[in-house]
């Protein structure tokens, strides 16, 4: 055939998933396998999801609520805010893709960290716009002074991310509010809040009051964290009506299934599933901590549910052992850190099952080292 896709599509790489638990168990023979790949709720999804879905499962034959009325209502209700201020989405990444539609063209450049989620990157490049990678720092912090000087006439989007992927760094509220009182007003601002529920110091900012004081701000959330929703693919973005309303016009009519709205409101209210998660992902943490320090594995501290290790020239190796013997976790590869891994924290007893593979391989490479 002799059909040409467009020149763009050379230059994108696809994104490359945490692998799930079916390929591990077949690849390696395995039953038992463990994945803290993709941050998901290891505790599973909230009890009341799957019984909304249960409840409105005989309705499928239906098309869903092309705007999500009772999600965008239990949402607004939620951040106390009116309802033309939410979109919802499939999964979180397909804002992303429609941000990148409503708002970027060729000539058009965003700013994003590096290293960071990929589909920003993705959504800017499928547009024909310019990125531009802003460093974080060695300690893998946000400078936002850097973000500040990069600004130029042609920047439309500046992404944020915090808590961070895949460091699980966070942006101080002081900070924030400084840098949104001086990005010129015709730059949208994208704060992907996808871990906001698992920041638990008093100095981080979740942005929504920002968005009550009309700063050009947009913030991403997800239902495939802490609600324990992945599968099902919902996400909402929260904004001024004037940029929602914009990016309603690109949406496709049906993108949210109907299953998936009726999990997510059910979710949204499940406030015993949130708090128990929270506080299983803050002792997870811990726990890691702990063993690491006593392995001497170096890390980055976290406000999320995952944790960035270093493991130097003995990254890839140990990758591929915590693979064989049924631990999935995700190479720092990925995201341009060769020399790191990022860890999901599991329940007690998935970190358990990974701190003693960790902790044979670790012993086994330091002494082949
Ligand atoms: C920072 C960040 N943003 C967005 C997403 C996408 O979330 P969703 O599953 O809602 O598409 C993820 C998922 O890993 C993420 O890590």
């Amino acid at each position: 055939l002799n059909i040409q896709a467009r020149d763009i599509l050379q230059e994108m790489k696809p994104y490359s998933p945490g692998k799930p638990i079916w390929e591990v168990q077949e690849e390696y023979g395995l039953t038992e396998v463990t994945k803290l790949a993709s941050n998901e709720n290891p505790l599973g999804p909230s009890p009341k999801a799957v019984k909304a879905v249960w409840d409105a499962i005989g309705e499928i034959h239906r098309y869903p609520d092309s705007q999500a009325v009772r999600l965008k209502t239990a949402i607004a209700k939620h951040h106390q805010v009116d309802p033309r201020q939410i979109i919802i989405g499939n999964g979180a990444d397909e804002l992303i893709t429609l941000l990148s539609e409503t708002f970027l063209q060729p000539g058009d450049e965003i700013l994003v960290p590096l290293p960071s989620f990929g589909e920003y990157v993705f959504g800017a490049k499928l547009m024909g716009a310019q990125v531009r990678q802003i460093p974080l720092t060695e300690d893998f912090d946000y400078d936002l002074e850097r973000f500040l000087t990069a600004v130029r006439p042609q920047t439309k989007l500046v992404y944020l991310c915090s808590p961070h992927n895949p460091t699980g760094t966070y942006i101080e509220q002081r900070k924030l509010t400084d840098f949104l009182n001086r990005l010129p007003g015709n730059v949208l601002t994208v704060l992907d809040g996808a871990y906001s529920h698992y920041a638990n110091t008093a100095d981080f900012d979740d942005g929504m009051e920002h968005l009550r004081d009309g700063s050009p701000l947009l913030v991403l959330r997800t239902f495939s964290k802490i609600y324990g929703l992945a599968g099902l693919r919902v996400g909402y973005a929260v904004s001024a009506p004037e940029i929602i309303s914009r990016i309603l016009q690109v949406k496709e009519p049906f993108n949210v299934n109907s299953l998936a709205q009726a999990a997510a409101a059910a979710a949204l209210e499940d406030e015993d599933h949130i708090h128990l998660t929270r506080q299983v992902n803050a002792d997870g943490r811990q726990q890691l901590y702990r063993a690491f320090d006593r392995l001497g594995i170096r890390y980055t501290k976290s406000m999320s549910n995952f944790i960035l290790i270093e493991a130097g020239g003995m990254a890839d190796t140990l990758y591929e052992s915590l693979l064989g013997s049924g631990i999935i976790v995700r190479r720092g590869a990925t995201w341009g850190l060769p020399g790191h891994l990022r860890i999901s924290v599991g329940t007690t007893e998935e970190n358990v099952a990974l701190l003693s593979q960790l902790e044979k391989l670790w012993s086994q490479l330091r002494a082949a080292e």
